[in-house]
């Protein structure tokens, strides 16, 4: 990422836009805290701004509110905060935010999809100043098209290396450390290909329900929510060829080349589940079926866990089932990469054959790797047996959200979601949302703290649980 980030200079001062929203208070401001309290925070001008009255004494306590404990420059960026009244669809408005700031500036659109697409046409009228960065949230549209629509316009305001899609995910240690894993040794890397692999499981179980995002997530699910955006970036680092360099232009191409080849593995998007929780508890939590949420519309059918297995289309994985699953209110909030070997060619007789495939299972919470080892060493020599080696890969100084923040005061595009990608991840989804508009999938139902719906099964990849 070094080359890229010489060519570009470091952001002055970052402006939110949205800043009264609970984006900016739950995530943005905590992952911008956890970059000013490290080693790579260094000091900006922080400008929020929203269509709401209040004070700069307000906005900074909400600023050293979300802060926490930070140290570093994070006090230092909080006390000098500003607050700014304007409306972020109106040319006048950003005309004016932006005069009133110092240096290199990133505005961040901490909005819903369809207000950053009408600030974006609003900011085409106005004199940028230079090297302005523009970050914007996923989801990146609302369908294929919109992002289209919205790509067009960005490229008719300023180069794609100042655009920002930010995407978290690109940001956790356990994705991060996939490149690493896969291209810094020779051990994984060779195994990874139709060869030796039978199928691969991304999943992304959460035990939180919905937590009050009703206005986003009923008109999102977690199809749109989670595998159209974060889950298939997962899957590109996990399946996309050796890149020559971690620069953005090498990273992002790889990411983009290896998504172009993915689609549903049934073409008309059939080869998908979709279900909704019922009243149930996750732990010593009640939650109250989804459809009985504040702000859920019933009518809406929209899915709180999504399945789909999709196919990548290149030489290395011909024929390999890419399984990408995640879902709110399960009982085990399983979250990892599951590679599933194949069995070896042939176990020499006499073996006791061991009962189930090897596995190479990369879990994101907590960071850390198990892989399958069958050994026959303890007690009959001729009992294979299964014995697992774990690594701890550590979590990274910053959290995902400060890492793709610190890239994005860096200047340095690397780790945010490309333009053609966020097309592609929609081309990927839409025969299968198209699937579910016309019924021909099933909304099925899951108590809140199971596994899911019953007549799924125990999923095939958690043999080596
Ligand atoms: C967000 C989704 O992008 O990612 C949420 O909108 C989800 O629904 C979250 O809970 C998961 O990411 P993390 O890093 O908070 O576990």
């Amino acid at each position: 990422m070094a080359d890229s980030r010489a060519r570009t200079s470091g952001i002055d001062t970052l402006v939110i836009l949205g800043a009264g929203g609970d984006l900016t208070s739950r995530l943005l401001l905590p992952g911008l805290g956890s970059l000013l309290g490290s080693s790579r925070g260094r000091p900006l001008q922080l400008v929020g701004s929203d269509r709401g009255e209040l004070s700069d004494r307000e906005f900074r306590s909400k600023v050293r509110a979300a802060f926490g404990d930070a140290g570093g420059v994070a006090r230092t960026v909080a006390d000098r905060a500003r607050y700014v009244q304007a409306d972020a669809t109106s040319g006048e408005d950003l005309a004016a935010l932006l005069a009133g700031c110092e240096g290199r500036v990133a505005l961040y659109f901490a909005l819903p999809p369809a207000v950053a697409a009408a600030s974006c046409r609003a900011l085409a009228g106005v004199e940028l100043p230079e090297g302005l960065v523009l970050a914007l949230e996923k989801p990146f549209g609302t369908d294929g098209a919109s992002a289209r629509k919205l790509n067009r316009l960005l490229q008719t305001i300023m180069p794609e290396e100042q655009v920002f899609r930010v995407d978290h995910f690109l940001g956790k240690s356990t994705v991060l450390n996939l490149l690493g894993l896969r291209f810094a040794n020779r051990l994984f890397e060779s195994l990874f290909s139709a060869q030796h692999v039978e199928r691969v499981d991304i999943v992304f179980d959460e035990t939180l329900g919905l937590e009050g995002r009703a206005g986003y997530y009923d008109k999102a699910g977690a199809l749109v929510d989670m595998i159209q955006s974060h889950l298939l970036l997962v899957l590109a680092l996990t399946a996309m060829e050796p890149p020559s360099s971690v620069s953005s232009e090498d990273l992002r191409g790889a990411m983009a080349q290896v998504l172009r080849a993915t689609r549903p593995w049934a073409k008309n998007g059939t080869s998908s589940r979709r279900a909704r929780y019922t009243a149930g508890s996750v732990g010593r939590r009640k939650l109250p079926a989804y459809v009985k949420e504040k702000g859920v519309v019933a009518g809406n059918r929209t899915e709180t866990l999504a399945e789909v297995t999709l196919a990548v289309d290149t030489w290395r994985w011909a024929g390999v089932p890419f399984r990408l699953r995640s879902g709110k209110a399960l009982g085990d909030g399983r979250q990892e990469i599951v590679i599933t070997l194949r069995d070896v060619p042939h176990l020499p007789t006499g073996f006791h054959a061991v009962d189930r495939p090897a596995q190479i299972r990369i879990r994101l919470k907590p960071s850390t790797m198990e892989v399958d080892l069958a050994t026959n060493g303890s007690g009959d020599p001729f009992d294979v047996e299964w014995d697992v080696l774990r690594h701890d890969f550590g979590e990274n100084e910053l959290s995902a959200y400060g890492e793709v923040l610190a890239e994005l005061m860096e200047g340095d595009p690397t780790l945010s979601v490309r333009g053609d990608v966020a097309e592609e991840c929609w081309r990927i989804v839409a025969p299968v949302l198209a699937a579910w508009r016309k019924d021909a999938v099933p909304l099925d139902s899951y108590k809140a703290g199971s596994a899911g719906p019953s007549r799924w099964g125990t999923p095939p990849e958690a043999a080596g649980r």
